[in-house]
């Protein structure tokens, strides 16, 4: 895991949008796996910038986003396609042809899933996927105790979860139960992984998932297995990580080298081609 610790929450939006960034103009047709929550609007923000500012095309890229909360009509204000269409969608110019997000009021969700799974592989699979961590562990909304080989499903979420998330919603009741996300070994499949943090009330669970036992109780561990997963938080998020200094030294000594694989350019070359190619 490439661990990266920045001063502020600006600077590590600056520099995971700079991640993005960099993957598209490399690769103009990239698959880009996005996630919603708080913590990625300053990575939107800034990649809005960067588009606009550099004239970087996104108009051959798809996207899949992690997840969408079920019985939410997409139209509704805290449907995950309404977060995206406000903090990324429109001022990228992205069309729905482009961009994947399960439907929330599908009447029979183990197809919406089964039918996700296999998009994703008609497009050749995910380049670079996006993810917060919930304070329970979680990535898109795998819950603890979720399979670390599990595929894109619907689940029941986490009373933590529920609380966590009230804030975006009048009150908690309003929060729905249950959602359809990738599983977590949906995501372990994509070439790259760029997690993010911020905050006091993230710093716990990043340095368990950095730090501690691979385990079901705490999904995002699971990103310990992956090939190349980029974690970049900010200071405060870090506090808890015993290696911190090591983690900064590596950042400094590895700074000349590419930030992504090279298998997310040639993905004939991913460690895992012939794994996945057999799915
Ligand atoms: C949302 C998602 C979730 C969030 C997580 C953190 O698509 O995948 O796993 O990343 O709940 O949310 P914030 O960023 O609001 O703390």
């Amino acid at each position: 895991m490439y661990v990266k610790i920045e001063p502020d929450y600006d600077a590590l939006s600056q520099r995971a949008a700079r991640v993005v960034a960099d993957l598209v103009r490399r690769k103009p047709n990239a698959v880009l796996g996005l996630a919603t929550g708080s913590t990625p609007e300053g990575l939107y923000a800034h990649l809005i910038r960067i588009a606009r500012d550099e004239k970087l095309d996104f108009s051959r890229v798809t996207t899949f986003n992690l997840d969408e909360y079920e019985g939410l009509p997409a139209s509704h204000p805290e449907s995950y396609r309404s977060f995206m269409q406000r903090n990324l969608f429109d001022a990228l110019g992205l069309t729905n042809d482009q961009t994947n997000l399960l439907s929330g009021m599908s009447s029979d969700p183990a197809t919406e899933c089964a039918n996700f799974e296999a998009k994703i592989r008609r497009a050749g699979g995910i380049d670079l996927q996006i993810l917060g961590i919930g304070s329970d562990g979680h990535i898109a909304f795998c819950e603890p105790g979720s399979s670390l080989a599990g595929r894109t499903s619907l689940v029941a979420l986490h009373p933590q979860t529920i609380a966590d998330n009230a804030r975006f919603f009048d009150k908690e009741d309003d929060v729905p139960r249950k959602a359809m996300t990738m599983g977590v070994g949906t995501i372990l499949e994509a070439r790259s992984c760029l997690i993010l943090a911020k905050g006091s009330a993230k710093a716990d669970v990043w340095a368990k998932m950095i730090e501690g036992p691979v385990s079901s109780q705490l999904p995002a561990s699971a990103l310990q297995l992956h090939p190349w997963v980029i974690a970049i938080s900010d200071t405060v998020a870090a506090s808890k990580l015993k290696h911190g200094d090591y983690y900064k030294h590596m950042d400094r000594e590895l700074a000349d080298q590419p930030v992504l694989p090279h298998w997310v350019f040639q993905p004939e070359l991913d460690p895992r081609a012939a794994m996945l190619a057999s799915r």
